[in-house]
């Protein structure tokens, strides 16, 4: 077996969609059943739209609540304020919190304007919020074409904690378009560091469309390295990539 992950493949993003946001309410409903709170850990990007979208269609229509959920996002640009329409708060917001009943005490995304001499005790303190909450029940991860989860770009320590990281070029270069252009594209971000990641008791990470087919079959199949820090995942006892038929095309499986 060339695969060293668990992967479920998808005929496309809006199936492989439903059936994240489906795990991700089973664990809602198993917590909250019990009393206790769940624990999100989230993720931006465009890979995880339509789950989000289908969270909001479960909670309107099924009547899935989030007033006992946490949530933890992995990731922010530095230097960006949250009315900025590219801040992942501003995405956050926008894509699903103001669409669902979660209280705004519950939802914790990295800041990305603190002064750069509290940077270091900010980071701290969020992986301790996480620590108190109970750690993370679940965490949703998208995969950039560096090889990044959340921001951690090559070379990410294994151990490493949430705290400031310089963005790799083709992370920009991929942000560009969304940003009017390369120079508007922050340098910089805070990330929830590979280790903060590796906490989290299950982990998916969702693949979708031919632009991820090279990293997902670099994650999948090769071997684990710094150079592809999603590669880690490989060692986590309880993660599984779901992914579409294009994002998997380049899999030996697939040939
Ligand atoms: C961004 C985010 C990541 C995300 C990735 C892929 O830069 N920081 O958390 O997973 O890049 O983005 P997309 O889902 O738009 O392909």
């Amino acid at each position: 077996m060339t695969e060293k992950m668990k992967l479920d493949i998808y005929p496309d993003q809006a199936s492989g969609s439903v059936a994240i946001a489906r795990e991700i309410a089973d664990i809602i409903r198993t917590k909250n059943a019990k009393g206790e709170t769940a624990v999100l850990g989230l993720a931006t990007g465009a890979s995880p739209l339509k789950v989000y979208a289908e969270l909001i269609r479960m909670h309107k229509e099924e009547g899935l609540s989030f007033k006992n959920v946490k949530t933890f996002n992995l990731d922010e640009y530095y230097g960006l304020t949250h009315d900025n329409d590219q801040s992942y708060w501003y995405f956050m917001h926008h894509n699903l919190f103001d669409h669902i009943d979660i209280p705004e005490e519950n939802v914790n995304i990295p800041c990305g304007t603190m002064p750069m001499e509290e940077v270091a005790e900010w980071c701290d303190g969020y992986e301790k919020k996480i620590d108190e909450a109970g750690g993370l029940d679940f965490q949703l991860l998208g995969i950039g074409r560096s090889g990044h989860i959340g921001f951690n770009e090559p070379p990410s320590d294994p151990q490493s904690k949430t705290r400031m990281i310089h963005l790799h070029a083709i992370t920009r270069s991929d942000a560009a378009p969304a940003f009017g252009g390369l120079e508007n594209v922050p340098t910089d971000a805070i990330t929830m560091g590979v280790g903060t990641i590796f906490k989290a008791k299950t982990i998916i990470l969702m693949a979708w469309g031919a632009s991820k087919a090279d990293i997902i079959k670099r994650t999948v199949e090769g071997e684990m390295s710094d150079d592809v820090p999603a590669t880690y995942l490989q060692a986590h006892p309880n993660c599984k990539f779901v992914v579409d038929t294009a994002a998997a095309s380049a899999l030996e499986r697939s040939k």
